[in-house]
């Protein structure tokens, strides 16, 4: 039974409608695109493919609009063998949908992002899973904090009853959401991005992990991305670990490297790997991820963990 416990990835599911472009457009002009593509996007979504992908059962929960984008949705989460069960459909909602302008010159992706109408998960929807199927739950910081709040403090308590240990960890990305700041100290391993970390004025990734540590739990360990120059992360029992990125050949797409980098170190720490591993296998595979379109050729690299 332990080995078939899913990692669960809380948070938003989207529609990405990426226009690939020559170069970025100017305000007010008309550009033929490279190429137009559709893909499931959201942070959470994101990070349940690519553990999906390294081979591992992975389990996404969410809300789920009734627009008709949700065929796509549900058609893509089963291609990648992402349970979708305990995913909550919304009557009357729309799916949320972002327009991605992805530059071919240097892979960089420029977000428009809406969402309409669609109600984030509630504790009362969370309460309804059975946590003995998982062996890692892992939060996106969504708008709603207080909620999430709540769904780790039942997952501690569900800790102090059993000697099997559910992992958490969460991830605060956007800096528009300071609310994220109440679940600083309420996961095992907390994520944090390189924009979140700056409001805090931290000028550096080690700047970031030293000064955001206090703020977690006792016994956490603080994990900080930052872009081309790799990351960096930081717990008791090691103190300051870094690593570089692997930047590939060209870049080509870097829309949900930093979902990819989440991903892949929950991948790694997951399997035992001590921290500075866990986010060294993190930038490998977000380094390979930006090498090519999307994510599903990360199945077929050869990453030894
Ligand atoms: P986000 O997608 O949230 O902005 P980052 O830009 O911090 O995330 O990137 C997350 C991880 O992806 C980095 O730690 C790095 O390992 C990898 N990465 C991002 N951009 C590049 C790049 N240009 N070359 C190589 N790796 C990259
Ligand atoms: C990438 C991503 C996209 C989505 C957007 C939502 O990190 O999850 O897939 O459109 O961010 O903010």
């Amino acid at each position: 039974m332990t080995s078939h416990r899913k990692t669960l990835c809380v948070g938003l599911v989207c529609v990405d409608i990426i226009n690939i472009v020559h170069h970025f457009p100017t305000e007010d002009s008309d550009t033929r695109c490279l190429d137009c593509l559709w893909q499931r996007g959201g942070n959470a979504s994101n990070t349940s493919s690519i553990i999906a992908l390294l081979g591992e059962p992975s389990e996404f929960m969410g809300t789920l609009g009734d627009s008709k984008e949700i065929h796509f949705l549900q058609e893509d989460f089963a291609n990648y063998g992402i349970c979708t069960d305990n995913c909550v459909g919304c009557r009357e909602c729309c799916c949320p949908l972002s327009i991605v302008i992805l530059n071919s010159l240097n892979g960089s992706r420029t977000i428009l992002h809406t969402n309409k109408n669609l109600p984030e998960l509630t504790l009362e929807d969370f309460s309804k899973i059975d946590l003995n199927t998982y062996k890692w739950i892992h939060f996106e910081a969504r708008p709603s904090c207080d909620e999430i709040k709540k769904m780790l403090q039942r997952i501690d308590e569900y800790n102090k009853g059993t000697d099997h240990i559910l992992h958490t960890s969460v991830e605060l990305e956007k800096p528009e959401r300071p609310q994220a700041n109440i679940l600083f100290d309420m996961a095992e391993y907390v994520f944090v991005s390189k924009q979140y970390a700056m409001q805090f004025s931290c000028n550096t990734m080690t700047d970031a992990v030293q000064c955001l540590f206090e703020k977690c739990r006792p016994g956490a360990s603080i994990i900080c991305a930052w872009g081309e120059l790799g990351a960096a992360a930081m717990n008791n029992q090691i103190g300051v670990v870094t690593c570089p990125a692997f930047p590939p050949e060209k870049v080509v797409d870097t829309l949900g490297a930093g979902d990819t980098f989440v991903g892949g170190t929950i991948y790694a720490l997951g399997k035992g790997l001590d921290l500075k591993k866990s986010i060294t296998f993190g930038c490998k595979v977000a380094g390979a991820k930006c090498g090519l379109m999307g994510n599903k050729h990360i199945k077929n690299i050869k990453l030894h963990v």
